[in-house]
């Protein structure tokens, strides 16, 4: 698929493997998730635009380039987005950042909104969304439609692990939409969950159950 984005980085695959196993304790679960993001984002920003500008160095004018002032805002969804954000940050410290919370119901694996906190400019801002899992797609699905909703026109979708249901259903909800994600996986079981996955994202970076 065309707007799928899959890191093959060596060393976020080999993150993001320490990520799925079930012995990583929480405070690693975090550190992880906060590193991966940050070797993402430097693919994720690659088509920000530059302007040139002179610079006094010590010995003369250079000529160079800076990011031209493009305004971006990461949009974690709650709760386990949140683990992506610093990472995203330390690259681009001045970007804002929107929060958009949902949980998938336990039953109907459909998202439940409970909260939402933009930037006013939404609209004007590139928008990339932040949650570690893509499963069946809803979560994904509903904060991309909301973020519409409230005018964001040019969005990315940034998630650790999808699912293959997960990419057909945004990508087909949402074709305007890129997907970057380190790795598609083959299925979901009956509760929902990622196979093989890494589990609960959210439980896992908080140390919840
Ligand atoms: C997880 C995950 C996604 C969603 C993915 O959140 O972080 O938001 O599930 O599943 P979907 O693609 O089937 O919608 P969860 O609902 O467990 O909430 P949490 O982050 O608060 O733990
Ligand atoms: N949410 C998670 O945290 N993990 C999954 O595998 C699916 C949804």
């Amino acid at each position: 698929m065309k707007n799928v984005f899959i890191f093959d980085h060596p060393l976020i695959q080999h993150k993001i493997s320490l990520l799925r196993d079930k012995n990583t304790s929480s405070k690693e679960f975090r550190e992880l998730v906060s590193e991966i993001s940050m070797l993402m984002g430097y693919e994720v920003t690659r088509d920000i635009p530059l302007k040139e500008v002179e610079i006094e160095t010590p010995v003369g004018i250079a000529k160079t380039k800076v990011v031209s002032g493009k305004k971006l805002a990461f949009v974690p969804i709650l709760r386990a987005g949140l683990g992506m954000v610093d990472g995203m940050l330390k690259l681009v410290p001045m970007a804002r950042v929107g929060h958009i919370g949902l949980y998938r119901d336990h039953d109907t694996l459909e998202p439940v909104e409970y909260y939402c906190k933009l930037p006013d400019d939404i609209g004007e801002r590139d928008v990339v969304v932040l949650d570690p899992m893509l499963a069946t797609g809803g979560s994904g699905c509903d904060a991309v439609k909301f973020l519409k909703n409230h005018g964001a026109k040019n969005i990315k979708f940034v998630c650790l692990i999808a699912s293959q249901q997960g990419v057909e259903r945004l990508s087909r909800e949402h074709p305007d939409v890129g997907i970057y994600c380190a790795a598609v996986d083959e299925r979901l079981n009956e509760h929902g969950y990622i196979v093989p996955g890494l589990g609960d994202a959210g439980d896992r970076l908080f140390g919840t159950k």
